[in-house]
């Protein structure tokens, strides 16, 4: 079982990002806590102690919350908690402090993702971003000299502002940190944020994401089409293996065997009734799906088992073609940027 836990909160808002968080209701913290706890008094009701094998804190900016709020909530589950746990948590570099860094991680975290997006000056406002790119590397820098051993970053690519020598430099000075692990995204237009709708803000070359995965895997071997490490994330690895999940907070989904479970957006509706949740079943055929689309998406692959004869007539001819492999009874991608392709191939 893993658990997600979102925080809804954020300074300000980038130009890109349509994730669920509020930049002017930090007055709301206390009783959004005090929800939440509530919500995961329901939730943990239904699992067995040392169930929970990976945590990730998301937002949002979880470094908005003080760390004696995580201290409540980890007085909560720690019964749950298995014994070599994963436990992440994501940090905007220009909120987080070092004290806070050193609290977190006596609370049992012990990786934490940095929004870091480039340290690139330029392409940081262009984002939205509230942080330099200063703050970015003293922001590692810290958080490893308090003892994490387990650091990522995130990075933004295509937009209007990357060439190659802009993305060689982000590149470079990301491996120099002391980290062990790189989430690379292409940049996206979401609705309901400002860049949607404009033309002038991403540049569509897909070459750049050959680009940049080309330079990464010298350090860091590519798990997923976006991620990169020396060090796995369990979490993410168990989201692609299709585990079950639990999500609290507002606007959190949770997966248990064939339904999802999505919490209320609003904060304060939320906090009304925390436990209120809308329910998707998934039938076996949308299990089978996404579990395609997943396997070939990451480094996790696809059983055999689950295709039926005309997919399996299918991969057989992408075998031939040296697009995917099979290895003990499963299939697997051999270039992670096209996993949306093979699959529709596969599911046609
Ligand atoms: C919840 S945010 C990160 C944590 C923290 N709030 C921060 O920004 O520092 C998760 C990540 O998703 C990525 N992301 C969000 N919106 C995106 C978009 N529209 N296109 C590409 N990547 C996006 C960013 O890299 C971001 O760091
Ligand atoms: S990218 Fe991070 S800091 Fe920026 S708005 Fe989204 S959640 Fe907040």
């Amino acid at each position: 079982m893993l658990l997600y836990i979102h925080i809804p909160f954020c300074d300000s808002k980038c130009f890109y990002c349509s994730f669920n968080s509020y930049t002017k209701k930090h007055y709301l913290k206390k009783e959004y806590i005090k929800a939440l706890l509530k919500q995961l008094d329901f939730e943990l009701k239904k699992i067995k102690k040392n169930e929970i094998e990976s945590i990730f804190i998301g937002g949002g900016t979880p470094s908005t919350l003080e760390a004696n709020y995580y201290e409540e909530i980890f007085k909560k589950i720690e019964p749950y908690l298995k014994k070599d746990i994963e436990i992440t948590i994501e940090a905007n570099p220009n909120s987080v402090k070092k004290e806070w860094l050193r609290d977190i991680k006596s609370l049992g975290l012990n990786r934490v993702s940095f929004g870091v997006q480039s340290f690139d000056e330029k392409k940081l406002k262009f984002l939205g971003r509230a942080h330099s790119s200063k703050e970015a590397i003293s922001a590692v820098e810290n958080a490893f000299s308090v003892g994490f051993e387990n650091i990522s970053i995130d990075l933004i690519y295509e937009t209007i502002l990357d060439t190659k020598e802009l993305l060689e430099k982000d590149i470079k000075i990301a491996l120099n940190l002391p980290i062990n692990h790189i989430s690379a995204y292409a940049l996206t237009l979401e609705e309901n944020t400002p860049f949607f709708n404009r033309k002038d803000v991403k540049k569509d070359d897909e070459s750049l994401g050959y680009f940049i995965a080309g330079l990464i895997t010298k350090k860091f071997p590519q798990y997923e089409i976006s991620n990169f490490g020396l060090y796995k994330s369990k979490h993410n690895l168990g989201y692609w293996m299709l585990k079950d999940y639990i999500g609290v907070g507002a606007g959190a989904v949770g997966f248990y065997k064939n339904q999802r479970f999505y919490t209320q957006n609003s904060l304060e509706d939320y906090i009304k009734n925390p436990t209120k949740k809308e329910v998707e079943n998934l039938t076996n055929e949308d299990l089978i799906t996404e579990k395609i689309f997943l396997g070939f998406r990451s480094i996790v692959g696809v059983k055999k088992d689950l295709l039926n004869e005309s997919m399996l007539k299918r991969a057989q001819i992408l075998i031939k073609n040296g697009k995917i492999y099979e290895k003990d009874k499963k299939l697997y991608n051999k270039n992670l940027f096209l996993a949306d392709e093979i699959s529709l191939y596969i599911l046609q």
